[in-house]
């Protein structure tokens, strides 16, 4: 098939210019002017005023499955990832049981293969059922196909162990993503620390309990010399650290979610205590915001992650003190991010490598590229489309959203994964039913 005449951005290669995609066998064929007149047989789509760029590559979803099923199922979660735009997604360790062994990796595999629509690359928790204390079967997980190690949802509290993950996960050539967080420092906290938490009458969690977890695995990260990934940071003293451990050449790379991208505690404020902005880390202030907008601009941050936790109601509907945290997000992560970037300056080619070919580059994948030779992991994207954010329609089962009647701009029209059509919008310019498989 060709995709035709459309606006091809793909920040590996620094391309931005209209033209034709041939896909053949899953592959990307070859790129390039008037493909039509030369493949007059070939189906073609029409991508005139639409955009064409690499499937997005998640650096940190929560599909649930197995165990937490009336969450989320592999099924479900990719259905919402190929609605998103999201053609591959490196899923979290912090299911029932955890993804701790070779059984679950070869479990969480086996299921995606089966029922996944897009590709599912398994996280592997870096130690034993998440708790910090003895490392998780590395190698043997690694055999049975994770992409990276984390114990997501916890910090790694020791920092001996999280010496020793390092080391093997190196050994493995793993790349481990540390979530930063004092357990101590945010002990009982569910907002941020500040005037607007404290007069929500909340007990807080202040920046500091992440930071200071930022700047140990930094050290540690220069010591040994092995890379680090920090998951969702969220705040300005954070990012500091990270851009000074970026000059001093040590190998940290981190991530940032389109929520702390786009909202702020004065947004829960605004809210009335509603727990669907209740997440971990929590909402900042604005100057947090700002901060993390500004590291994406100078490549002190280096990814755009959903960190899609999708929670039945029952979790969410509850007192804020005691809801669960989490925001379902893979079918909002795109628009959200480009609005962002919009905003503030940035090109969509800027935003669009946070969220393709930098996150591959940190899970070590062949994938968020659009050039010949390539896997076909495409989306076509109508930039105009304007909609409003009705979490009844998602596809995850996870309706906690924060955004709900927002009106983003931006819309998934066809999604690909290895050339195969796995999602169409309802509202396609091709006159073609829509469907998500
Ligand atoms: O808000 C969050 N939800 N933060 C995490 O670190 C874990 C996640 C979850 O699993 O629900």
């Amino acid at each position: 098939m060709i995709l035709k005449e459309g606006r091809v951005l793909d920040p590996a290669s620094a391309t931005d210019e209209v033209m034709d995609v041939q896909i053949t066998e899953g592959k990307i064929e070859r790129t390039g002017p008037g493909l039509c007149d030369h493949f007059p047989d070939e189906e073609s789509f029409d991508c005139s005023g639409l955009w064409v760029f690499p499937g997005l590559v998640d650096i940190h979803t929560h599909l649930r499955e197995p165990g937490y099923e009336y969450k989320e199922t592999i099924l479900t979660g990719t259905r919402a990832a190929a609605a998103g735009g999201i053609t591959s997604v490196a899923c979290m360790a912090n299911t029932l049981p955890v993804n701790d062994t070779a059984a679950v990796t070869r479990f969480i595999r086996e299921k995606a293969e089966k029922e996944g629509i897009v590709e599912v690359f398994p996280v592997g928790a870096a130690t034993q059922g998440l708790k910090g204390e003895q490392l998780a079967e590395i190698g043997f997980m690694k055999e049975a196909g994770i992409v990276a190690l984390s114990d997501d949802g916890f910090p790694i509290r020791d920092a001996e162990i999280l010496r020793l993950t390092l080391e093997y996960a190196s050994r493995f050539n793993l790349p481990v993503i540390d979530h930063c967080e004092d357990l101590d420092l945010s002990r009982g906290g569910v907002a941020n620390e500040c005037a607007t938490g404290t007069r929500l009458g909340m007990k807080g969690i202040p920046c500091v309990s992440e930071s200071v977890v930022v700047a140990r695995d930094i050290l540690l990260s220069q010591w040994l010399g092995v890379h680090v990934h920090i998951a969702h940071v969220s705040c300005r003293s954070s990012v500091n650290l990270i851009r000074w451990a970026k000059e001093q050449g040590i190998p940290v790379t981190c991530e940032v979610t389109p929520h702390h991208l786009s909202l702020t505690v004065e947004d829960l404020d605004a809210s009335g205590y509603d727990p669907r902005f209740k997440v971990n880390p929590p909402l900042r202030e604005a100057e947090d915001r700002e901060a993390l907008i500004l590291a994406l601009k100078e490549g002190v941050i280096d990814c755009i992650a959903t960190d899609h936790a999708p929670h039945d109601a029952q979790s969410k509907m509850v007192e804020f003190q005691i809801a669960a945290n989490g925001i379902s997000g893979l079918e909002t992560a795109l628009p959200l991010a480009l609005q962002v970037g919009n905003k503030a300056g940035l090109s969509p080619s800027l935003i669009l490598s946070k969220m393709t070919v930098e996150p591959a580059r940190v899970l070590g994948i062949e994938r968020g590229r659009l050039s010949p030779g390539k896997v076909a992991n495409l989306v076509v994207f109508d930039p105009h489309e304007t909609w409003t954010v009705d979490s009844k329609r998602f596809f995850s089962k996870g309706k906690n959203t924060p955004f709900e009647g927002w009106t983003l701009n931006g819309r998934i029209k066809m999604t690909l994964v290895k050339g195969e059509m796995v999602f169409l919008d309802e509202n396609n310019p091709w006159g073609i039913p829509p469907f998500c498989l």
